[in-house]
């Protein structure tokens, strides 16, 4: 990206070297000395430098479509206007502050300490080695933003409804009401049926998790039936979850 603005900056500088040396060779009838020579070069270098300041804006979208291009390259598969990848260590700041967010976790027992979201990573990058699937990390295309996590996981605790794969998403709240869970659940059940060839996909949620059970439903799954989760079986306020399922042969 610095490399194209150095490139940019250095073309800009030899047009108008070119130039004010031509004109130079003219004002002086071709008696051109060292001193037209550095005059020229020097008022070439300032004024490329003026330009660029007064085109700042061109050159910050310019270094936006570099990056956007750089970032695009390690996606999975992309959605209208998200993209979906694996985690890397640079995601940990990020997923940290999600994590520690006392409203994005509402409907957990408890917010996630940076250790904890570094394991976290790790036992999801180990699940993507294996399954080829995860709960992906998230970006807007446009933008690059991190905005969370929409993906898939197989799940073996014990329950009526498993072993399966199950759908999640967990995303910051400036990204909700924006459409992106929905948008971004879709795009994974299709690579999930279409591209993994799933059977079946579940999802489930606590009782009082309205948002994510309106996702659900917006995504095509039906609610199968309740359990007691046997991971939140310490948490009582947590402990009843709700199970939506959705079939490959019903998935359009
Ligand atoms: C669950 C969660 C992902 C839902 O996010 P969300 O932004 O509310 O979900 P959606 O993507 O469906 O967007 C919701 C609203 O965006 C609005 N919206 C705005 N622009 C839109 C667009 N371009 N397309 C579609 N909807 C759009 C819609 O009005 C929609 O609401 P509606 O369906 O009632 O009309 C989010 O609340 C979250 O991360 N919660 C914390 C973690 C969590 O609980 N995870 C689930 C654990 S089981």
């Amino acid at each position: 990206m610095k490399i194209k603005i150095i490139i940019l900056f250095l073309a800009l500088t030899f047009v108008f070297i070119t130039a004010f040396i031509f004109l130079a060779v003219y004002s002086t009838e071709g008696d051109i000395n060292n001193l037209d020579i550095i005059k020229s070069f020097v008022t070439s270098i300032g004024i490329c430098i003026i330009l660029m300041i007064v085109n700042r804006k061109g050159l910050l979208s310019l270094i936006k479509k570099t990056s956007k291009i750089n970032l695009t390259k390690n996606y999975i598969f992309k959605s209208e206007r998200l993209g979906f990848r694996n985690w890397n260590a640079d995601d940990l700041t990020e997923f940290a502050k999600l994590n520690a967010d006392e409203g994005v976790m509402e409907h957990f027992p408890k917010t996630l300490t940076e250790l904890e979201t570094t394991e976290f990573i790790v036992r999801l990058q180990k699940h993507y080695k294996e399954k080829k699937y995860t709960y992906f990390v998230t970006e807007v295309l446009a933008t690059g933003e991190f905005i969370g996590f929409i993906g898939m996981a197989y799940q073996d605790y014990k329950t009526e409804f498993t072993p399966a794969t199950d759908i999640g998403w967990r995303l910051k709240q400036s990204a909700w009401g924006k459409g992106y869970a929905t948008e971004g659940a879709k795009a994974c059940l299709d690579f999930g049926f279409n591209n993994l060839n799933l059977d079946k996909i579940i999802s489930t949620c606590t009782l009082n998790n309205t948002k994510s059970a309106h996702v659900m439903a917006k995504i095509g799954m039906k609610k199968v039936g309740t359990f007691n989760h046997p991971k939140l079986k310490d948490y009582p306020d947590y402990e009843t979850c709700i199970c939506y399922e959705v079939m490959k042969v019903d998935f359009k």
